[in-house]
């Protein structure tokens, strides 16, 4: 049916017949000739239909958008003047010779060109949103980095594997989706929310280096970079160390841009600690191409009047630090107390700040809500520490250290974006050292920041259990722009800090066995030391394609309250398998009153 793609016809093809196929993208009728816009993946081609060809021309004249169509005919130079310098077939179109209407089709329920449909319906009629070629060109995209990917996997030796998808719970601290088994009543399996304990049974069997594209399942609350169901490049290796995955991983990254985006990345990445990052941008994923930074002030206010400062100033588990606006003087009432607003969602329960209109005249140059409960020290100690100068704007956030950072955190990268101070660019980062275990308070116990076979920085398990809050994992992030790309570590590959680990999370003996059994035992049976890395492919693709939220590059993505406008799961099941599965639905409220 077909000798070319649309897109693909040009120049050289002038004078010669061409066969394409297509949907008509757009008809229009200029005074008496027809022509279509036909389109394929590869592209849109104009096609004259002409009255001196009646017997396809009444053919044409039934066209509608969406109509799928084939037609034979010759190429030639558009005619003066009608050249389209926008589209790669723009200096040609097809003279038809014939045409078949393959099918027709209904309106479609949104024009393909039409820029604010509701998410919504592009989600309900994904085929068609689809068909849109910048939805095509994103899922094309996608197909390059994957295919990039799996290059450069398969050039350093790895190979990839299929890990199950019935399984049991697997640790990364979300909801599992659950199936009930027929077979086994009253049982489940879990959705895995990553193959992490098959991919480190990989390596206790020898295949040295793993990777797998893996469907991964959370029911967590979702957000723009977040799916229930989404994709991990997932990947594990053995007798490598943090350095050497790194430097892989990096490695991988880096020729992955250049070949896809034509982009260079730095070599190496640069790196940061955990905490040089909490206390200077708040954040464990920082965005580098923004200037700003959080400053610490505890010390300077812990001594003034004003309690909202000198409380968390003196308190080891609060923070005060200060945020320099440049230029933030111009700021109206109205903006900062948008922006109090905005501190509000993290927490915060305010937002000072000081105004420096004129630094030369000390306090009387600077205007501030708060300004006269801070000595005079602490002012000129605060302008020093944040190289605050004429016209700009330092505001402050006090509290709980970890409010403190969400707030200040979030609003320096906003305000980075509202005053176009972001850089233009690629800001890649690891993120290394994170503390192994964190108290808390509620739970009166350490919790893990990492899933518990994350290898701590210590060898012995006793210097583990003497200080768990001083120590650090070996753990490591991949932030790319302020999105967390992809985080692991090296693992825990003894016996002996596996049972430590578990005792410090309160995770018992019979509990530990009871879930994680198979991989205690597969420890005893010759564990190599080994590390790795999971990226999610969704984000990866999400920022190569410049897109603000990873459902822009997924097929077909699941909406804010996961569920499916196309396919309307999650759906009811019939009573009978129902039965067959061992379950009886409790009565909600409706159906107790219906
Ligand atoms: P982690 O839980 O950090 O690590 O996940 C790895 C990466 O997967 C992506 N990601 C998600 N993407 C979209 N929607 C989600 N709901 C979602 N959750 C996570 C992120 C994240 O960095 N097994 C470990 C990896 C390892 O240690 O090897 C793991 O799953 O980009
Ligand atoms: P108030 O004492 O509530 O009138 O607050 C005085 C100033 O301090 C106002 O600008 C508040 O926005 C600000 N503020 C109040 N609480 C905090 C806090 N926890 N952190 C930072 N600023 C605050």
């Amino acid at each position: 049916m077909r000798s070319h793609y649309c897109g693909h016809v040009h120049r050289d093809h002038i004078g010669s017949t061409v066969e394409v196929t297509g949907w008509v993208h757009r008809r229009r009728d200029h005074g008496g000739v027809i022509f279509v816009d036909l389109r394929d993946r590869e592209g849109l081609l104009q096609v004259v239909f002409d009255p001196d060809q009646p017997a396809i021309f009444a053919d044409a004249e039934r066209l509608r958008s969406e109509f799928v169509i084939a037609v034979r005919g010759r190429v030639r130079e558009r005619p003066e003047g009608t050249l389209n310098p926008n589209l790669p077939t723009g200096e040609i179109e097809v003279y038809a010779e014939s045409l078949e209407i393959l099918n027709r089709a209904e309106t479609p329920p949104f024009m393909l060109d039409d820029e604010d449909v509701a998410e919504e319906t592009r989600l309900r009629y994904r085929y068609v949103d689809l068909r849109r070629p910048v939805m095509q060109a994103r899922l094309k995209l996608r197909h390059r980095i994957t295919r990039a990917l799996r290059g450069y996997l398969d050039e350093h030796g790895f190979i990839d594997l299929e890990t199950p998808i019935l399984t049991k719970p697997t640790p990364e601290g979300a909801r599992d989706y659950i199936v009930p088994s027929r077979t086994h009543p009253g049982r489940f399996f879990a959705l895995p929310q990553s193959p992490q304990i098959f991919k480190q049974l990989f390596m206790m069997s020898g295949f040295d280096r793993y990777y797998q594209i893996a469907r991964c399942f959370r029911d967590e609350d979702l957000r723009a970079d977040r799916q229930p169901e989404f994709t991990q490049l997932d990947v594990e290796t053995s007798f490598l160390d943090e350095d050497g995955i790194m430097a892989l991983m990096e490695g991988m990254i880096r020729q992955t841009f250049d070949e896809v985006l034509g982009v260079t990345l730095p070599d190496p990445f640069p790196r940061m600690s955990y905490d040089e990052a909490m206390a200077r941008y708040g954040s464990d994923k920082p965005d580098l191409r923004i200037p700003l930074e959080l400053v610490e002030v505890s010390d300077l206010v812990a001594d003034c009047d004003f309690k909202v400062f000198a409380g968390p100033a003196k308190d080891p588990r609060g923070r005060v630090a200060a945020l320099r606006l440049p230029g933030g003087g111009e700021l109206s009432r109205k903006e900062i107390d948008d922006y109090t607003a905005f501190v509000g969602r993290y927490g915060a329960k305010g937002l000072a700040y000081i105004k420096v209109n004129d630094a030369a005249a000390g306090r009387d140059g600077l205007q501030s809500p708060i300004i006269k409960f801070l000595s005079d020290d602490a002012v000129s100690g605060i302008m020093a520490r944040t190289g605050a100068g004429d016209g700009d704007l330092v505001f402050f956030g006090a509290d709980r250290a970890g409010i403190v950072n969400d707030a200040i955190g979030a609003l320096r990268v906003r305000l980075g974006h509202d005053r176009g101070l972001c850089a233009e660019g690629w800001a890649p980062l690891w993120v290394v050292d994170f503390p192994m275990f964190e108290w808390d308070d509620r739970k009166q116990g350490w919790i893990f920041l990492h899933p518990p076979f994350t290898a701590p920085q210590v060898d012995a398990p006793s210097a583990l259990e003497a200080n768990p809050g001083e120590i650090r994992s070996r753990a490591y992030d991949m932030v790319l722009n302020g999105t967390e790309l992809g985080g692991g570590s090296v693992r825990i590959h003894r016996q002996d800090m596996q049972a430590a680990v578990f005792g410090l999370l309160g995770i018992g003996d019979d509990e530990a066995r009871e879930k994680f059994g198979f991989l205690l035992d597969a420890l005893k049976y010759g564990c190599p030391p080994h590390g790795g890395i999971a990226f999610g492919l969704d984000r990866l693709v999400m920022l190569m394609a410049g897109c603000d939220s990873i459902r822009d590059v997924i097929a077909f993505p699941k909406t804010q309250t996961a569920s499916c406008p196309l396919t309307s799961a999650p759906a009811e099941v019939a009573t009978e398998q129902l039965r067959e599965a061992g379950i009886r639905l409790r009565r909600t409220e409706q159906s107790a009153a219906g």
